[in-house]
């Protein structure tokens, strides 16, 4: 596959993109690209979320597996992704579609086996491709054999490896803390009469990370999967580790900060030392291995605490503080991009608009009428600025969400008969148009979109200006431009509220302005905040095509995008 590059004539508005292909479209073989980036390879990475189960089948049973994503790294490597992140493919019994595990060190069957991911990390490593597991740490499944010895007797020596406490004198709940997923945060073990503690479903019980014990048995996991080839993790619900050791009631847990941001139940000061810990048994492996934290905080100072006081905790703090924002609002974007790039002490940051547990973008943000222009410019958002990028699978297609009168019809199984509100976003991979959009020869555990007839990867690839072809060039500008591979970022002012712009910058003063429109309405922008006789030049990529600039000003279509040359004085 080639990604085309659209280039502008240098001088005038150009109403034809050129299309050029940009040098050879694969990197040859392992590690083969040559960094222009300083620096540890997860600073400026693109990390290519896939969710296991929807991204290819390779047996035939309507479910993806780890084979199925072996067959698919050629188009990995040529999309340009660093690294993947894998959701859980481990067994469970499905409660909460893997993030509820029986077992750390094992692949569920319906994923396939130990010797299939030995095989995908070698074929993986083979195109320069890293991958992350995902590390589920703070719960386990009631079914893991560890919750099954604790439930078995108080004395049991693994009862501490979880959370229990007495219920209240009036023989409720020890208090009333809610559940993230609803309901009480506790759930009565008749056969002891105490109540064990569970931020999410009853079925994915707490543990204990006060318990050495339980503290060195999550450790060795983690070892399990670096000696076996990980680059490091994705690491589930982090800021949840450690409770409040008061257990204090909240008789009004409605009221105050979201069920998921209590003082009493997240962020807690405990859980440096853990994850301090844990970034030491990385520290053992070559490599530079990599955490990637679900670590969400109410503001920015919360987050740049993620990183730990001497930067020796969770080096990826995934930022939901963009990740979490529903309307294109261009002042929202240009503050906390920002935000993200002066005040997280120069650390790395994460940004993401989308994963399993969100809507997709194209249907989050599309206003109906602009959507593939509007997927092109979220792209820009997340993967333009400094930093590590998240990208959810089918996102460079502008796949969409499920509709949900779709989702209701959807039976996907005797655990959960009814799909869950964030399924939406879990459809099969879109790689054709034909019936079974190429993921699997049964029907598929949950149906694919019916937009899939257009947005898929055989005819997008056919398509230069499709929205594959435009996240294919952004991706090559990070590897292959120097003020995208590593340049600083610039905050830039624009005078026009419903546009925003930053520029990178290379140490010799050169680099490059990106400037969006966040409107439905063509806008015109004048560029202040640039160096002293630093000159915009020529369009390098844009989307839809951009009017050169005269001086510092701009012209953008709706929601369009251009990234402009910027010259040294
Ligand atoms: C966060 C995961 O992303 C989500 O899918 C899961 O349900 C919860 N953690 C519980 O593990
Ligand atoms: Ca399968």
């Amino acid at each position: 596959m080639n990604f085309l590059f659209s280039l502008q004539r240098r001088g005038r508005a150009c109403g034809l993109a050129i299309l050029i292909a940009l040098a050879g479209s694969v990197a040859p073989g392992a590690g083969a690209r040559e960094p222009l980036a300083p620096g540890p390879w997860w600073q400026h990475a693109v990390i290519y979320e896939i969710y296991v189960r929807s991204f290819q089948d390779s047996n035939g049973d309507g479910i993806g597996d780890l084979k199925g994503i072996t067959q698919r790294l050629d188009y990995l490597q040529e999309l340009g992704v660093d690294a993947l992140w894998l959701t859980p493919f481990f067994p469970s019994p499905n409660f909460d579609f893997g993030y509820d595990v029986s077992d750390y060190t094992d692949v569920s069957p319906e994923y396939g086996s130990l010797a299939d991911w030995d095989e995908l990390v070698r074929e993986a490593d083979r195109r320069g491709i890293r991958i992350l597991v995902d590390f589920v740490l703070n719960h386990t499944s009631d079914q893991h054999a560890w919750f099954r010895a604790a439930r078995s007797a108080r004395d049991n020596p693994k009862r501490d490896w979880y959370v229990w406490r007495k219920g209240s004198s009036d023989g409720g709940p020890p208090n009333h803390w809610q559940s993230i997923f609803g309901g009480p945060a506790w759930t009565l073990d008749p056969a002891s009469g105490e109540w064990y503690y569970h931020i999410f479903l009853p079925q994915q019980p707490d543990v204990n990370w006060n318990n050495p014990q339980l503290r060195a048995a999550m450790f060795e996991v983690a070892g399990f999967w670096l000696r076996r080839g990980a680059a490091g993790f994705r690491l589930d619900a982090t800021p949840y580790l450690v409770e409040d050791p008061a257990f204090p009631d909240d008789p009004h847990p409605e009221s105050g900060p979201p069920v998921w941001l209590k003082p009493y139940n997240s962020g807690r000061p405990e859980t440096h030392e853990v994850l301090r810990q844990l970034r030491a048994v990385l520290g053992g492996f070559a490599g530079d291995p990599v955490l990637l934290g679900e670590s969400a905080t109410a503001n920015i100072a919360e987050l740049a605490a993620v990183y730990g006081k001497n930067h020796d905790e969770i080096q990826l703090p995934m930022n939901f503080l963009i990740g979490n924002l529903q309307a294109l609002d261009a002042p929202t974007f240009k503050r906390q991009i920002d935000d993200a790039q002066l005040k997280l002490g120069g650390q790395t940051p994460v940004f993401f608009l989308s994963s399993h547990d969100h809507s997709r973008q194209w249907s989050a943000f599309g206003d109906g009428t602009h959507n593939d222009q509007i997927a092109k410019l979220t792209a820009s958002l997340t993967l333009a600025p400094r930093g590590t990028a998240l990208l959810y699978y089918g996102e460079e297609l502008g796949m969409g969400d499920l509709p949900p009168q779709e989702l209701a019809q959807a039976r996907i199984g005797p655990k959960r008969p009814r799909a869950d509100e964030r399924d939406r976003a879990r459809s099969p991979m879109q790689w054709t148009g034909a019936s079974g959009v190429g993921f699997s020869s049964a029907p598929a555990w949950l149906p694919a979109a019916r937009a899939a007839a257009t947005y898929n990867v055989a005819a997008e690839r056919a398509d230069p200006d499709s929205i594959l072809h435009w996240y294919g060039a952004l991706i090559r500008l990070r590897h292959e431009d120097p003020a995208f591979a590593s340049g600083s970022y610039l905050p830039l002012e624009t005078g026009n509220a419903q546009t925003l712009a930053f520029a990178r910058m290379s140490a010799d003063g050169s680099g490059a302005v990106v400037a969006l429109n966040a409107s439905a309405q063509e806008q015109e922008l004048r560029i202040t905040g640039l160096p002293a006789h630093a000159q915009l030049r020529e369009v390098i990529l844009s989307s839809p095509a951009a009017h050169a600039p005269a001086g510092a000003t701009l012209r953008l279509a709706p929601y369009g995008v251009a990234i402009v040359r910027l010259v040294a004085p």
